[in-house]
């Protein structure tokens, strides 16, 4: 049986967005075979039915598995009935991890949400809260108003866009840190000068060197590929320990905004 202590020392994480139906299926399922154990959905990306699916066929038992799904915005005042849902789709009967997916500051209704996850949690239907795309501001009416300390906060993150400051603030707080998009969607990232130049030194592919950067500055990436080797190359990363100089060197990518990603006004529900 595993414990809430094993998914905080998950090193990376599967994605499944976009994924959806047949394909979040197979992804699944060869990601848990190639090795993943953290799988990452939401009940906004309606694939939950298709992810529990995967894990099903992959014959893992579902206790070495660690789920993580999140509460939508649509369902911040519906947080038992959500629950319920999430747990119908992924067919499970408990949820290893269960994030806030958005703050919605406009509804004002998530310090109230997170205290019903915690019930959830003292229920047993859940052994970890988080958030998703929560900032400092957020975390402090978090703090003041249920005085619960929430485990991870999952933000985008990749070398492009690289957070400093709020790194250091979940790090002080004691929040891990996950990031979303960590490949920065196999964009231009993979390309930037530093990450080829790292990878051509060291042998690595650009995708592992961007990994690698993410353990290096204390985040867990949440990575998706619907490719088998990819997922396996990915994977692998784990096992890379960047220099401080290679950290210093990725670190030093043009930095990009959040754009409509702000999670002071993203109305994602
Ligand atoms: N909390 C939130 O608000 C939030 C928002 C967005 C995403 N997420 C989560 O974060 C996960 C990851 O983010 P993401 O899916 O947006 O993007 P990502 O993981 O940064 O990038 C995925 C893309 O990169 C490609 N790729 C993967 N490995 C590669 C490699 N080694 N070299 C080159 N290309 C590679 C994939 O293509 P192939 O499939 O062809 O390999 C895919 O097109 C999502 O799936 C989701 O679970 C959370």
């Amino acid at each position: 049986m595993t414990t809430s202590a094993d998914f905080a020392t998950q090193p990376i994480g599967f994605g499944t967005w976009p994924f959806q139906d047949d394909e979040a299926e197979r992804a699944v399922a060869s990601a848990i075979d190639v090795g993943y154990r953290l799988i990452d959905t939401a009940s906004k990306y309606e694939n939950e039915a298709a992810v529990g699916r995967g894990i099903a066929a992959s014959g893992v038992p579902r206790e070495e598995i660690f789920i993580q799904t999140k509460l939508r915005g649509h369902d911040h005042g519906d947080v038992r009935g959500a629950l319920e849902r999430s747990l119908e789709w992924l067919g499970v009967e408990y949820l290893d991890s269960w994030l806030i997916h958005w703050p919605l500051p406009m509804l004002g209704l998530y310090p109230k949400a997170f205290e019903e996850m915690a019930q959830a949690k003292q229920d047993g239907l859940v052994r970890e809260i988080g958030l998703s795309n929560f900032l400092p501001e957020h975390l402090d009416v978090i703090k003041q108003e249920t005085g619960l300390v929430p485990a991870v906060d999952q933000v985008q993150c990749d070398p492009g866009l690289n957070r400093p400051e709020l790194r250091a603030e979940l790090a002080t707080r004691g929040i891990q840190m996950q990031s979303w998009s960590p490949l920065a969607r196999g964009g231009e990232v993979l390309e930037a000068a530093p990450v080829l130049e790292v990878a051509d030194a060291r042998g690595l592919t650009a995708g592992q060197v961007v990994l690698a950067w993410h353990r290096a500055v204390g985040a867990v990436p949440i990575a998706r590929s619907g490719n088998p080797q990819r997922q396996r190359e990915n994977l692998a990363a784990v096992a890379i320990e960047l220099t401080p100089e290679e950290v210093t060197k990725i670190s030093s990518l043009p930095q990009r905004g959040l754009g409509d990603f702000d999670p002071r006004t993203r109305d994602e529900r």
